[in-house]
């Protein structure tokens, strides 16, 4: 994989802490520019990602790096499952997280909590599937978030991950390009808490293995079944990785 990018670049924190302290600095304005920077076009890209598990009709679900939880919340819209826990490294995320859910009566059915991908309370095989929006590329250690990921998934279980890729066609790549690495920063800049973060989106993304490159990884820890799916000329892609 290729060098880490870290919010802060190099300094006393690692990636893990330095990622816990940019999402709680801009958790109050996350939901907002995410509308505002992808028009919209993040609501279609987590209900897609749900949509694929929508046939093999999870009764448990876990999702992991929640932020505000609405990949959670569009998983019971669509799959009605009976459980789904909702958790992230980020104390101030699932604050908000857990704000929107009870505003929405929704926590009979999904709870949330503060806890990180690389170190699960879970048991072994405890989840019908495991969703991550959004999440894996600003995992500390990716493999190992991954193998925990595998771990508490049933035997039967999906994990679907949706994450930024990097387009490839002519000319819709350079345009696109330079928008995520010079508008969208400055936008995010002048409206967030925190002026690195959007910097961090555009370089965290450039080093992270998308595509074939992702699924290798997937089934090297294990996962048997791995296809991927290019959303919106590959700005981001949904990952489906079955044990089975
Ligand atoms: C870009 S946000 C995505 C939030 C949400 N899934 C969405 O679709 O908008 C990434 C989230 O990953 C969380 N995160 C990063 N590393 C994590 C880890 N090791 N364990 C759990 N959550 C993590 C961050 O705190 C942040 O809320």
């Amino acid at each position: 994989m290729a060098t880490e990018v870290t919010p802060y670049g190099t300094g006393n924190q690692d990636k893990k802490a330095q990622v816990t302290t940019m999402f709680d600095k801009i958790a109050p304005i996350y939901d907002l520019l995410n509308g505002l920077l992808s028009l919209n076009t993040d609501t279609y890209w987590r209900r897609k990602t749900i949509n694929r598990l929508v046939q093999s009709k999870p009764k448990t679900v876990l999702d992991i790096a929640t932020g505000t939880a609405d990949l959670a919340i569009e998983a019971n819209k669509q799959l009605s499952p009976d459980k789904i826990v909702a958790l992230d490294i980020s104390p101030k995320m699932i604050e908000l997280a857990t704000q929107k859910i009870a505003k929405k009566n929704l926590d009979s059915i999904i709870s949330t909590e503060v806890g990180d991908s690389e170190n699960l309370r879970f048991e072994d095989q405890s989840f019908d599937a495991v969703t991550v929006s959004f999440g894996v590329r600003n995992f500390g250690d990716l493999k190992q978030g991954l193998s925990e990921i595998y771990r508490v998934l049933n035997n039967q279980g999906n994990l679907a991950v949706l994450e930024f890729s990097r387009p490839t066609m002519f000319p819709f790549k350079q345009v696109f390009n330079f928008y995520f690495k010079y508008i969208l920063p400055t936008i995010g800049k002048l409206t967030s808490k925190d002026p690195k973060a959007y910097k961090y989106l555009y370089e965290s993304v450039q080093v992270f293995p998308d595509y074939e490159d992702f699924a290798i990884i997937l089934k090297e820890i294990g996962f048997k079944t791995v296809t991927w799916k290019p959303l919106t000329l590959g700005i981001c892609t949904i990952y489906l990785a079955s044990k089975e």
